[in-house]
């Protein structure tokens, strides 16, 4: 096992090596380049914001390792995203289909070893999938979906939880019911553990709508009734959306401001920012300052 062990100083020196790595990268074996790619990870992770100007060659060799070194290319997607997000906008239309590639791909197989790490880096995206977001939709959707009974249970969650991720950053619009029905299917379905996850996701959707969740609150009502479900959330959005006549076009401003649906969306919004928060970098923290970096394959 090539085992690669450095101790170089400064960040700067590290820029400086990344030309002749991904010189290497480019022309090595496989084997090699494959190993250099989970080294990147961790370069990521320590130089930051400053691997912008390698972006697009790091991306092209995301992009030609992708099928045969999956788990690495996510990983070191999950890192640039989170380092260099906005940066990172321009490339989101052209990763998006291979996420969607590997779900189907995932399911086609049934092998599914990927696709927790695969959730992970779309949720690294961020605000930059926001436009995009519809490409997944589908592929997710059918993720949660219990009608396709193969999907292993921790899979469905870890899909429901990234859709209840996911959504604040979308534009719901026409997507709601797209997106409720498999969430309402689970609800409802045979497996218990994943009914709150379902639910809460549920919730984050009729944040989302205001009023227009009505509609689907009675039908949701009698799934929580009937698995004896106590879920003070949904309680409160079915309320608000009953609660309050609904507005007509002209004054659906007014009453958004001043219902309760804003202080919800102001609660759900701040759950977004406040989630997972990419660690300090380091170039912040003292330019010059040197540290040890050891770099060490798995
Ligand atoms: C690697 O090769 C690709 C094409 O095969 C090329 O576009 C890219 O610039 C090369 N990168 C480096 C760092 O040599
Ligand atoms: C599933 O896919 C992973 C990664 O591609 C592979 O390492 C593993 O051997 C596969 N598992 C099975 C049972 O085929």
């Amino acid at each position: 096992m090539f085992t690669w062990l450095v101790s170089l100083t400064c960040s700067t020196i590290w820029l400086q090596v990344m030309p002749v790595l991904l010189n290497i990268m480019n022309s090595t074996d496989e084997a090699l380049s494959v190993q250099l790619l989970c080294e990147m990870e961790n370069l990521v992770k320590y130089v930051r914001q400053h691997m912008r100007r390698f972006l697009p060659d790091l991306l092209a060799l995301v992009h030609s390792h992708w099928s045969t070194a999956t788990a690495p290319c996510l990983n070191l997607l999950r890192e640039l995203s989170i380092s260099l997000r906005d940066d990172f906008k321009a490339y989101v239309p052209e990763l998006l289909p291979k996420f969607v590639a590997l779900i189907t791909e995932a399911e086609r197989t049934q092998n599914y070893s990927n696709l927790g790490r695969a959730l992970g880096a779309l949720e690294a995206l961020g605000t930059a999938v926001t436009e995009h977001v519809h490409l997944v939709l589908h592929a997710l959707t059918r993720l949660i979906n219990p009608a396709q009974s193969a999907t292993p249970v921790e899979t469905r969650r870890l899909a429901i939880r990234s859709m209840r991720k996911l959504l604040p950053r979308m534009e719901l619009g026409g997507y709601a019911s797209a997106v409720l029905h498999p969430l309402m299917k689970v609800l409802d379905g045979p497996h218990d553990e994943l009914r709150r996850e379902a639910l809460d996701t549920i919730c984050v959707c009729a944040v989302l709508m205001g009023t227009d969740f009505a509609l689907f609150v009675p039908i949701i009502r009698k799934a929580v009734q009937r698995h004896h479900m106590k879920h003070e959330w949904f309680e409160r959005l079915a309320q608000a959306s009953y609660g309050v006549k609904p507005p007509c076009m002209s004054d659906a401003e007014d009453w958004e401001s001043t219902s309760a649906w804003a202080s919800e969306v102001d609660n759900l919004m701040a759950e977004q920012t406040t989630a997972p928060v990419p660690a300090a970098d380091p170039g912040e923290r003292g330019h010059g300052k040197c540290v040890h970096v050891s770099l060490r394959s798995q």
